[in-house]
């Protein structure tokens, strides 16, 4: 194409793409250029803010290093991340969400019971429930991954206070589906905000701020694995999450206990819980792989 205009620059990228250009990159190409154009089009974007856009992108690239991914983060602030995850999750069974940065591989095996609270401060919880599949019927042998925040709102890979492994988990869970461990509240954290990111965010007038959370996966022969967090429903940033992980399903309640009598068969933290302390109860749904 000779004389390329505003309305026929789609059309050209197009026509410069080869024929045997793979077709699902043609065709994810195609959708991301249109969008792009568009995007200017409608915009008027000046180039000032084209400048601007692609000096955020040049920060995003500096900050990211093998222990820190801005680009994962920004994907993550601008709704990306989850509409990537939720695009590609199946209708049936528990929601997924966000994995985060702080999933570290080997965590400890802890018994079905098990303590993963240890000497860490904070509210005492037990969360217990069963891994189901769509019929409601109990899937023997999944494995269930679990990792969150102490109590000063970090995980053991951001803190040299913790140990390695502090506050991770992973329980294998028996013929009856049943998990259950004793662990802490965990706190809410903020994203970090000393990057591009947290220049995106105040820029908007956002805060950094997600809700309290545990991440779990859930692996099971079968079925689809799943990647998801539990949200307590008197969170404060529920409604507002920075990086809109919180799905109504998997909101859960944190129900406060005055008695030990309370505390479920076989929790191997029964001889040191003092009341009060608080159970959860919620049962993860896998669906049937494809
Ligand atoms: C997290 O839940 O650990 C997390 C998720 C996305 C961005 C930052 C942290
Ligand atoms: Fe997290």
């Amino acid at each position: 194409m000779r004389t390329v205009t505003k309305d026929n620059i789609t059309q050209a990228f197009l026509d410069y793409c080869s024929d045997d250009t793979e077709p699902r990159v043609r065709f994810v190409l195609e959708k991301l250029v249109s969008h792009l154009h568009d995007f200017v089009r409608e915009t008027n974007l000046t180039h000032a803010e084209w400048r601007k856009g692609l000096e955020l992108l040049e920060k995003t690239g500096d900050m990211t290093d093998p222990e820190r991914n801005e680009f994962v983060l920004m994907s993550d602030v601008l709704g990306l991340s989850s509409l990537v995850d939720m695009v590609n999750s199946p209708d049936e069974g528990t929601p997924s969400s966000v994995l985060g940065p702080f999933h570290i591989l080997g965590a400890p095996d802890l018994p079905v019971g098990g303590d993963m609270k240890q000497d860490n401060d904070g509210a005492a919880v037990i969360v217990k429930g069963h891994v189901r599949n769509p019929d409601g019927e109990p899937i023997k042998g999944a494995e269930i991954e679990i990792w969150q925040t102490a109590d000063n709102g970090l995980y053991s890979n951001q803190d040299n206070q913790q140990t390695e492994y502090n506050l991770r988990g992973h329980i294998m869970v028996g013929d009856d589906g049943l998990y259950q461990f004793s662990t802490i509240r965990p706190a809410p954290y903020t994203v970090p905000g000393d990057g591009p990111v947290g220049e995106l965010l105040r820029a908007t007038g956002r805060h950094p701020w997600r809700p309290s959370h545990l991440h779990f996966i859930i692996t099971a022969p079968g079925y689809r694995s799943l990647v998801t967090e539990v949200f307590p429903s008197d969170d404060e940033y529920l409604d507002e999450d920075a990086v809109f992980g919180v799905r109504e399903q998997l909101v859960m309640e944190y129900v406060e206990q005055n008695d030990v009598t309370a505390i479920p068969d076989g929790m191997e933290i029964a001889e040191r819980l003092q009341a009060p302390f608080f159970t959860v109860d919620f049962d993860f749904v896998l669906a049937e792989e494809a």
